[in-house]
C-alpha cells in the first residue's frame, strides 16, 4: 500500500545529524545552561513512504474518511542521515509512530525514539513526542534520553526539505537542542 507522502513527513524528524555541539547555533564547544550541557544536533530524516521492499513506514490504520489523515496510524522505522542526500552517512533510526490526530488539520501526533547508531553519540537515544504538520516548521519536545542523554530535555525544530525522489521519499531537516 502507498504510503501517503504527507502523513510520511510528519513523522520525519530527523533529517540531517551532522552532530555538533554548540551552546547555541554556530558556537562552538558544548555550552551550559544552569550547569547542564546544551547539545546542538542537525541531520535529516529520511522516510521510504513507497510500501515497497525498502519502505521504512506500514500504515497500520486507514482514515476515517477520504481526504483526511484522522485515524491513520503508521508503524516507522525512518533514518537519521548526515545529509539530504540518500547515500549520506546513516546515523540512527527514527523508530515509533505517527498518528491522524487532527479533525480539523492534517496535523500529527509523533511518538519517536531517535536511536543513534553512528557518530558521537552512538548508543544514546532521544525521546520525542509532539505535534508534527507538514509545510510549517515543526517543534516539537524532547522529553527524555538515554546514554550521553540520560535525563535529556529539549526541543527540535524539523521542516521539509527538498528530496531527490520525491515520489518515495521524505526528507526532512532537524535542528535538535538538548540540555542532558
Ligand atoms: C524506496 O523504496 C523503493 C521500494 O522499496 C525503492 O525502489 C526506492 O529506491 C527507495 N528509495 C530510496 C531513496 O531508498
Ligand atoms: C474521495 O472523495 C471524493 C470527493 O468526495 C470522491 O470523488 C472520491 O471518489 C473519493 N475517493 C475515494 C477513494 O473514496
Ligand atoms: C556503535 O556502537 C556499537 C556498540 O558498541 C558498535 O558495535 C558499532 O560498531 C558502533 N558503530 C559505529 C558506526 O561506530
Amino acid at each position: 500500500m502507498a504510503h501517503n507522502p504527507c502523513h510520511g513527513a510528519m513523522l520525519l524528524l530527523f533529517s540531517n545529524l551532522v552532530f555538533s555541539t554548540a551552546a547555541a547555533a554556530g558556537d562552538a564547544g558544548v555550552g551550559y545552561s544552569a550547569g547542564r550541557p546544551t547539545t546542538h544536533l542537525h541531520f535529516y530524516f529520511h522516510e521510504n513512504f513507497s510500501g515497497g521492499p525498502d519502505g521504512t513506514a506500514v500504515q497500520v490504520s486507514a482514515a476515517r474518511s477520504n481526504g483526511s489523515f484522522f485515524g491513520i496510524v503508521n508503524v516507522v522505522d525512518d533514518m537519521l542521515r548526515e545529509g539530504a542526500d540518500p547515500a549520506s552517512r546513516l546515523l540512527g533510526r527514527a523508530q515509533g509512530l505517527t498518528v491522524g490526530a487532527s479533525l480539523s488539520d492534517g496535523a500529527l501526533l509523533t511518538v519517536l525514539d531517535f536511536v543513534f547508531t553512528g557518530g558521537p553519540y552512538n548508543g544514546s537515544s532521544l525521546a520525542l513526542l509532539g505535534r508534527a504538520l507538514l509545510g510549517t516548521v515543526m517543534e516539537r519536545p524532547i522529553v527524555g534520553g538515554t546514554g550521553a542523554f540520560r535525563m535529556a530535555r529539549g526541543y527540535t525544530l524539523s521542516k521539509m526539505v527538498a528530496s531527490p525522489e520525491p515520489n518515495s521519499l521524505l526528507v526532512l531537516e532537524y535542528d535538535a537542542y538538548v540540555w542532558h
